[in-house]
């Protein structure tokens, strides 16, 4: 058997607040295989972003584990952290985040200058995962030059730099009309039939039926529920 490419086990984050402690998450468990696309949804404030930077290793669980490829994260110190992040996680976001100065190609390059590739190699690799998101004639954009859609393209390119073992998307069809959210959810599901394990976090039931497996994070408990499961 495989190991779980994500594991969580009783996730809960509660955000210390002077109006009162907020939780956003209580007692999460999620299994993630290698390969897999699950969606997740529930109502705004339920705590699928919180859940999705738990386990993107951008914020730390007031208590719980998170394992990615059978590592505890809490064991690992900042350096190593950041690798992780750059090299085993790709982050999609709502508002695509690209960075406005940089072109789109250069915005793909960027991720993989950091992890320490070599400048050729990896304009080589940005050039194949622009023409993979069909984009090959957009890299010297910039942003303020691309359309919603075209954006989230970039980034999802941005997100597969560095080969990752899981693509970790907020939201990412949030900002996008029907037509061009229905391109992002398409190319997202290629990700997945691409041998990629994806996770989405989302209100559009499109997108979240494109996926393998369906999750309801929320409700009064702040638990993660299989659809239509009583409770
Ligand atoms: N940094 C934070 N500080 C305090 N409260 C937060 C913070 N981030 C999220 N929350 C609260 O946690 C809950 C879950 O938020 P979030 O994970 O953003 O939900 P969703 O993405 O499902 O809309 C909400 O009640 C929100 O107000
Ligand atoms: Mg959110």
């Amino acid at each position: 058997m495989s190991r779980p490419v994500v594991e969580a086990r009783g996730l809960t984050k509660i955000f210390p607040m002077p109006s009162g402690a907020v939780t956003a998450l209580q007692e999460v468990d999620l299994l993630l295989d290698p390969g897999e696309s699950v969606a997740i949804t529930g109502p705004s404030g339920c705590g699928k972003s919180t859940l999705l930077h738990l386990l993107g290793c951008v914020d730390t669980p007031t208590s719980g584990q998170v394992l990615i490829d059978g590592v505890d994260v809490a064991g690992l110190n900042d350096a190593a952290r950041s690798r992780l992040r750059l090299t085993t996680i790709g982050f999609v976001f709502q508002r695509f985040f690209l960075l406005p100065m940089l072109t789109a190609g250069e915005n793909v390059d960027l991720p993989q200058l950091e992890a320490g590739a070599i400048r050729r190699d990896c304009r080589r690799r940005t050039l194949e995962l622009l023409d993979y998101v069909g984009l090959a004639d957009r890299v010297g954009h910039r942003p303020s030059q691309l359309s919603g859609g075209e954006m989230q393209r970039v980034a999802i390119a941005r997100a597969l730099a560095n080969r990752p073992r899981i693509v970790l998307a907020d939201e990412p069809t949030g900002e996008l009309d029907e037509v061009t959210g229905e391109q992002i959810a398409a190319l997202l599901h290629r990700v997945h039939l691409d041998g990629t394990t994806v996770l989405i976090a989302t209100h559009d039931r499109n997108l979240a039926s494109s996926a393998h497996r369906r999750l309801v994070l929320g409700g009064r408990d702040h638990r993660l529920h299989e659809p239509g499961v009583d409770r």
